[in-house]
């Protein structure tokens, strides 16, 4: 059986929507039918020559309707487009973060269970059978008693990057939220990978939230942030991410933390590393496909590995910094500009060292005192509030 599929933002990683239906369609599961962008198909050599190819969504609908519709557009758009896709029956694979608030995730779970339509979200680390593996390490005993779930995210991210989209590095556009930090757009993974972890799937998993929010970049949204928070069973879990890192090239990584040892989940690569009894052993795991496991649950029943509804937990986090005050700049005593013009990027000194005691303290970088923290000499109360605590119901 052969689903048809169309692609929806085809500029950025939208590439990669068109890539996996690419390997699908060489199966004989898939077919493309139609890509949809305002900006047209010029300079997407990534797009097969022939492809129909429509400026919005409405012009694709009033021509087909494909069986599913994909989305790597931005996240203000995620709800309006998916809705639309749903209403006029297709399936939807949309990118996360899910959507720019909670209660807007609320309006997309009530408009698939109108419709009875499938969302498979893009977490795509949700594929990983290192979740399997690791809930296995620990039912084992091999680490003790789990103590909390730790990460580290270190990436860097240049000017151009911020330069890209309008949206881009903004809390809001246009009166519409945005949300795009580090916390909620590219280091999203790790916070959604250690929630699975900790097996919190849904919004009321998660009982607490502390967002620590700041920037060294000139944007309105944090580049540089830790997320403190406990699970409603009481796993305490915290990371420390930033876009503005010294070593650039660690793999982001989640940890879980026990009496007797640790597991690493580097979910980019799916490499696991088990510290015990003095040893370590490094293992790699498989991961299905978002894609291919959305066409099983279409053609066979198979269930989502990133069901719309599993997402509300980092929903949570997502609608804390959301509803935080705005993150705080990190002074420039504080941080370098390494080059100049697009390509220029910044390094905040000692990032990744107090990222890594976020992961292993389970604390915050204003609980742990991090340098760019402190409020300003001249200042007798901070600048600004850049802790945030958000819905503690215990
Ligand atoms: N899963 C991942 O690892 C991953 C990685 C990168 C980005 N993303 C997500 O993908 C989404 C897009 O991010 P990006 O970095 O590619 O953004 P981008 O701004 O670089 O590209 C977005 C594309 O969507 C198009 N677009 C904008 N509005 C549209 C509309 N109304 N209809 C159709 N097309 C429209 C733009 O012209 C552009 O081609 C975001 O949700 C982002 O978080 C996910």
């Amino acid at each position: 059986m052969t689903t048809t599929f169309a692609v929806v933002g085809i500029h950025g990683y939208g590439k990669q929507h068109l890539h996996q239906i690419g390997q699908l369609a060489a199966e004989g599961r898939a077919r493309l039918v139609a890509v949809v962008d305002p900006r047209g198909t010029d300079g997407a050599a990534h797009v097969p020559p022939g492809t129909p190819a429509f400026g919005d969504l409405s012009e694709l609908l009033a021509e087909t309707v494909p069986d599913v519709v994909t989305f790597a557009t931005p996240i203000h758009t995620h709800l309006p487009l998916a809705a639309q896709a749903m209403r006029a029956g297709a399936h939807v694979l949309l990118e996360k973060p899910t959507t720019a608030s909670l209660p807007e995730l609320r309006e997309l779970i009530a408009v698939a269970d109108e419709t009875g339509k499938s969302v498979q979200v893009g977490f795509q680390s949700f594929g990983s059978h290192a979740f399997d593996r690791i809930a296995e390490i620990t039912a084992s005993g091999r680490i003790g008693e789990i103590t909390g779930i730790g990460g580290i995210g270190l990436w860097r991210r240049a000017r151009s990057y911020y330069d890209r989209s309008p949206w881009a590095g903004m809390r809001r556009l246009d009166g519409l939220e945005v949300v795009d930090g580090v916390v909620t757009n590219p280091l999203a993974h790790s916070i959604a990978s250690a929630l699975r972890i900790a097996g919190a799937r849904r919004a009321e998993d998660v009982a607490e939230v502390v967002v620590d929010l700041f920037h060294a970049n000139d944007i309105e949204a944090d580049d540089t942030s830790a997320v403190r928070l406990r699970t409603t069973s009481g796993m305490p879990i915290a990371l420390g991410l930033t876009l503005a890192a010294e070593e650039p090239h660690t793999t982001p990584r989640v940890f879980v933390h026990g009496t007797a040892g640790s597991i690493e989940f580097r979910y980019t690569s799916d490499v696991l590393i088990v510290r015990a009894g003095g040893g370590e052993k490094t293992e790699e795991v498989q991961r299905t496909s978002l894609f291919e496991n959305l066409l099983d649950h279409l053609q066979h029943g198979i269930a989502l590995l990133a069901d719309v509804r599993d997402t509300g937990a980092f929903m949570r986090v997502l609608e804390a910094v959301r509803t935080a005050p705005d993150p705080a700049p990190i002074a420039a005593e504080h941080q370098e500009i390494v080059g100049e013009g697009p390509e220029s990027y910044r390094v905040v000194r000692g990032v990744d060292d107090w990222c890594r005691k976020v992961s292993e303290e389970l604390a915050t970088f204003t609980e742990l005192s991090a340098p760019w923290t402190a409020a300003p000499a001249a200042a007798h109360a901070p600048a600004s509030a850049p802790q945030h605590t958000h819905g503690v119901r215990a």
